[in-house]
Formats: C-alpha cells, sequence, structure tokens
C-alpha cells in the first residue's frame, strides 16, 4: 500500500477536525466533496484545470473562486489544453511553462496529475509546423525519432508526478472506424505503428504510469457512433495482439442531451449496446478510466430548474452504468463550472443560454448535477 499522499491527510485531518469540533455544517461540507465520497467506494474523482494568470476569471488555479472548487471536491487534476503539442511544441522547440505552473500547483495541493494528452491524433489538432514538416528521405525513422523524442522528454521531465497519461487521443476516425490519416501515420507507414511507437517509448519512460487509449466514442446510439465504437474495439483488440502495453481505455464520456426523448427513452436505448462494448472491453483485459465528463444539454429545455433536473437525472443513469464496471476507478470532469466549459465555445444552444454541463453554475454554486455525481459515487459498490 503506499503511504497517504499530502491532500489525503489534509482531507483526513478536515475531517477529524470536524468530528472533534462537532460542527455539523463544517461535517456536511467535509461529506459533499466528491473526492471524499468517491473514496469510500475506492474511487477518485478530478477535473480538468487550466492555466491562469493570477486572479483569471477562467477555470483556472490562479483564480481563487475555482481554486476553492478544485480544492474541496478534487483529487485527480488533468490539464485542459497545456500538455497538447498546440501549447507545449507550439514551435519545433519544448514549451512547457503553462504546464509546469499547473504540475507545481498539485503538487504543492497534493492533487495527482494526469497527462493529457502525449498526442492528440487529429491533424486538425497539430501545430501549424507539424502539418507542414518535411519528413525527408526517411520518414518513418524521422517521424520515430520525433515523436518518441517527445514522450522521452515529457516523461523525464515530470517522472512520477504524473500518474497517468493519455498516451494517444482520438485515433479512430467515427465515420469509418479506422485510424485516422495525417501527415503522421503517413510519415509511419501505418496508424498503428506511430501508436505502437507512442506506447513502447511511454512505458519504457514511465513505467510507473497508467498507459490511458483515449477516445470519444459515446453511449448514444447514432450511425457515428456504432462504427466509432467498432473501431475503437478493433484498435483494441490489435493492441492486445501486438502485446503494445496500453492499460486503459480512456471514455472522454461528453454525454450529450441532442434528442427530443425523455431521458429514460435515451438510456433504455443506449444501455445494452454500451455495455456490450464495455464487457468486450473489460474481457480483453483493459481497465476504464472516465478522462472528461460533462454534459452536452442541448435538447434539453431553456427552464433552468427542469434543465439541471434533465442534466443531473441522465448523468446518473450514465454513472450508474460505468459504476457497475469494477475496473472503472477514476472519473475526471470536464471542468467544473458552466461559465469556462468548453461546450459554450464548441456546441452552443440555440437559446443562447449558457450551457449548464458541469457541477457548479457561473456563481460558483453547486447544481443538481454535483449532487447527482455524489450519489452515483455513494451508491457504487466498491472497489
Ligand atoms: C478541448 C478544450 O476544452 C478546449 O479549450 C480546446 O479549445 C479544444 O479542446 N476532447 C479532448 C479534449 O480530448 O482535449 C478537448 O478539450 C475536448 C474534446
Amino acid at each position: 500500500m503506499t503511504g497517504l499522499t499530502r491532500r489525503e491527510m489534509l482531507a483526513a485531518g478536515a475531517a477529524t477536525a470536524a468530528m472533534t469540533m462537532g460542527g455539523t455544517a463544517m461535517a456536511r461540507a467535509a461529506a459533499s466533496g466528491l473526492d471524499t465520497i468517491a473514496k469510500t467506494r475506492g474511487m477518485r474523482f478530478g477535473s480538468a484545470v487550466a492555466f491562469g494568470a493570477p486572479g483569471a476569471d477562467r477555470g483556472s488555479f490562479a483564480n481563487p473562486a475555482y481554486a476553492a472548487i478544485l480544492e474541496r471536491d478534487c483529487g485527480l487534476l488533468v490539464p485542459e489544453n497545456e500538455l497538447k503539442w498546440q501549447w507545449t511544441r507550439h514551435t519545433q522547440d519544448y514549451d512547457f511553462r503553462q504546464f509546469d505552473a499547473i504540475v507545481d500547483y498539485a503538487s504543492a495541493k497534493g492533487f495527482r496529475t494526469r497527462g493529457h494528452t502525449l498526442f492528440w491524433a487529429p491533424q486538425k489538432w497539430f501545430p501549424e509546423w507539424l502539418v507542414k514538416h518535411d519528413f525527408g528521405p526517411q520518414p518513418a525513422k524521422a517521424a520515430e525519432t520525433m515523436l518518441a523524442d517527445h514522450v522521452r522528454t515529457v516523461c523525464k521531465r515530470y517522472g512520477a508526478k504524473i500518474y497517468s497519461y493519455d498516451v494517444v487521443n482520438e485515433a479512430v476516425e467515427p465515420s469509418t472506424g479506422a485510424l485516422r490519416d495525417t501527415v503522421v501515420t503517413r510519415a509511419f507507414g501505418s496508424g498503428e505503428a506511430m501508436l505502437d511507437l507512442m506506447f513502447h517509448t511511454a512505458r519504457a519512460e514511465a513505467p510507473h504510469a497508467e498507459l490511458v487509449y483515449n477516445d470519444y466514442m459515446s453511449w448514444e446510439r447514432g450511425t457515428e457512433d456504432e462504427t466509432h465504437i467498432a473501431g475503437v474495439l478493433k484498435l483494441l483488440e490489435g493492441f492486445r495482439k501486438r502485446g503494445t502495453p496500453v492499460d486503459t481505455l480512456g471514455i472522454q464520456s461528453h454525454i450529450r442531451l441532442l434528442k427530443d426523448k425523455p431521458v429514460a427513452e435515451i438510456v433504455k436505448e443506449s444501455e445494452g449496446p454500451w455495455r456490450h462494448f464495455l464487457d468486450a472491453a473489460v474481457a480483453m483485459g483493459y481497465k476504464l478510466v472516465i478522462t472528461e465528463f460533462d454534459v452536452n444539454d442541448k435538447k434539453a429545455p431553456t427552464d433552468i430548474a427542469a434543465r439541471d433536473i434533465m442534466v443531473a437525472d441522465y448523468a446518473k443513469a450514465y454513472l450508474d452504468v460505468m459504476f457497475s464496471y469494477p475496473q472503472l476507478k477514476d472519473v475526471l470532469a470536464w471542468g467544473m463550472v458552466d461559465k469556462y466549459s468548453w461546450l459554450t465555445g464548441f456546441d452552443p444552444r440555440a437559446d443562447k443560454t449558457m450551457t449548464r454541463g458541469c457541477p457548479y453554475d457561473a456563481e460558483f454554486k453547486a447544481k443538481p448535477l454535483h449532487a447527482a455525481i455524489g450519489a452515483a459515487f455513494a451508491g457504487a459498490p466498491a472497489r
């Protein structure tokens, strides 16, 4: 057994203080932290966090109101963008300033940190120079050197400070189920060769770390979800056949209320095929992690009270299914506060109101979604 982290000791200390002081309010506050509830089930909870200048109005550790939420609810952190190539490799050189600041905060406060991501596979997320890069007369060799150097540099720099890596993110093309074709996979000669190199290098350089293949296939039924899921399963089978060291399937879990249907109906049509997929993944020996949980409330009503209940009910149903798998231990939200959520920009609502897919509203008040996540943890079988 590993020793308690500083953060766990602080949390335990706070709980003891609450009991000795007999302060009901304090005990309730300590008990409501999502990571505290998750721990009672052998699980853990955390969130994405961004870099920011001191006091910035962002989902950043440098925003005191946001940091207070992280410190109350989370034991795990993941950078929303700061470890992506667009940040660390905006030129061909390395620039770790923003991610370093996140890791420094996490270390000072005793959070565990996930590394998202060593490589985001769709070409649209590459830095400009990489799209135009000339891999020369021996492209496979050059691409291998470039990617292996990236993995080694990151893993060496952060060592044990990163407990889990999304080694590759979103390599499967949802519309075909095949591996995405990019300047990098073309240089390698195949997408499989690129993926294998990434995972083997990560295992060699960070043997302590959990190695995750992360993707956004989701449980809602739709043509692309079917082909996406089939493609991911094929990829997972291939990893096992070739002996590629992948420990865990990362399920982003940007779940979506995109249909004019009651929650119960969406859940009913989603659950069976989704379990089929998860069963197949765990049968191959993969662990599971929820890496980017939030709720797209696009088709939920404008009315705030009704919408918040719908979002909470939908989340609870999804998490109940996910938590029935003992292979799932860690759950990370893709941000804690609505006004900083990527969903506002990525997929705005037709009525132009703010999306409400995070546990806290724009005034930093906990919403029914927060309670739903807590209830799902409280009701999860212990692991
Ligand atoms: C998103 C960030 O939240 C945005 O700030 C950024 O503009 C684009 O990327 N899947 C992923 C995440 O794996 O990295 C994405 O994050 C959301 C979808």
